[in-house]
């Protein structure tokens, strides 16, 4: 039987910080050998926001090493440039004629990205789910593994695909989220009550993959928590259950076994042994990072033979869409 096939995306704006890592690039990793995995720097996307070009072209590629750094392997994993691949904002196009004002106008995110970028709120942005839409449905995808943040464009990307296809004919998989259980949403360490990103202002906000040790033991130090001292798992308890959660994902063990390690123990222990377990973990993606990033040529190598493999699997969705609606 022939494997389920996964498609994800990240943007190449700022730096990628442990809720990337732990809400979606962790997971592509770690799955890579049970499904046909399609990974995309989605730089298309980015210029929705103000981008400095030569900062745009450079980040790509980081980002690009980044997630090879992190264990994406490209003998498993088909990894590329949104741009190189002109279906995708084709496609997009189409199904911006197909989604309604109406559902658009309920994206959150759009609202929360306007408020923050007040001074250049473009059609881009808005249109921004139909682009992640066609990025998706291009490739027949089974899953979509992303943060919960990206919920409601999903429900977007399935409900357009569903019309679609009875509208016109069968012609786009619907995809299915897959969401972690655990790390689906980290919070910001300064502030637990919003979520951790990449354009924050704080400086103890985010840790960043690229973080030195000294760095990440002085923002878990500094992390928000409250006045109770017993160290458990308790919703309620915001910045703790932030940072139980991100010990819980390191270390593979329940929630009972780290309460009872750290019964009778204070943040002060457990800050420490969380920034142990983050700074070891995050060591040799940051080594290989570097050492990846010496070598620009073999980076856009492995993106050109990613988008070449992928390619034709675009073209095919995108013909038979444009022959559905009468395009040609
Ligand atoms: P982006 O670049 O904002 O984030 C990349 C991935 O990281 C996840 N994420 C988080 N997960 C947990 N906690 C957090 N604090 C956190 N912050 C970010 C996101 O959910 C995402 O999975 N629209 C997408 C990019 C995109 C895409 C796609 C994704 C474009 N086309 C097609 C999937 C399929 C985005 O802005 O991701």
């Amino acid at each position: 039987m022939s494997k389920k096939r996964v498609f994800s995306g990240i943007q190449p704006t700022g730096q990628i910080h442990l809720g990337n890592y732990l809400g979606a690039v962790k997971n592509w990793v770690d799955s890579q050998d049970d499904y046909e995995n399609i990974f995309c720097v989605v730089n298309s996307h980015a210029i929705t926001t103000t981008q400095n070009p030569q900062e745009l072209r450079e980040k790509t590629f980081e980002l690009a090493g980044m997630l090879l750094a992190c264990g994406i392997d490209v003998k498993k994993s088909n990894l590329f440039i949104q741009s190189e691949i002109d279906e995708h904002p084709a496609l997009s196009w189409i199904l911006d004629c197909n989604i309604s004002m109406g559902e658009m106008n309920r994206m959150t995110q759009f609202k929360d990205k306007s408020l923050k970028n007040s001074k250049n709120v473009n059609v881009g942005l808005f249109n921004y789910p139909a682009l992640m839409a066609a990025d998706i449905l291009l490739y027949q995808t089974d899953g979509v593994p992303v943060g919960e943040d990206q919920k409601q464009h999903l429900e977007l990307a399935r409900n357009v695909a569903i019309k679609f296809n009875r509208d016109f004919g069968e012609c786009f998989k619907i995809p299915e989220p897959m969401i972690p259980k655990v790390g689906a949403r980290v919070m910001g360490l300064d502030d637990p009550d919003t979520k951790m990103s990449k354009s924050a202002k704080g400086a103890n906000h985010a840790i960043f993959l690229l973080d030195t040790p000294e760095e990440i033991l002085r923002k878990i130090k500094k992390a928000a928590t409250d006045s109770q001292t017993a160290i458990v798992f308790d919703e309620n308890r915001a910045g703790l259950y932030n940072l139980l959660s991100i010990y819980q994902i390191f270390t593979h063990q329940s929630k009972d076994e780290i309460e009872k390690d750290f019964e009778g123990k204070g943040y002060g222990e457990f800050k420490i042994a969380l920034a142990d377990v983050v700074i070891e973990a995050l060591r040799p993606i940051r080594q290989e990072y570097v050492r990846l990033n010496a070598e620009k040529g073999y980076i856009a190598k492995i993106l050109a033979e990613g988008a070449d493999k992928v390619r034709p699997i675009a073209r095919e969705t995108y013909q038979k869409a444009k022959e559905l609606i009468g395009l040609i």
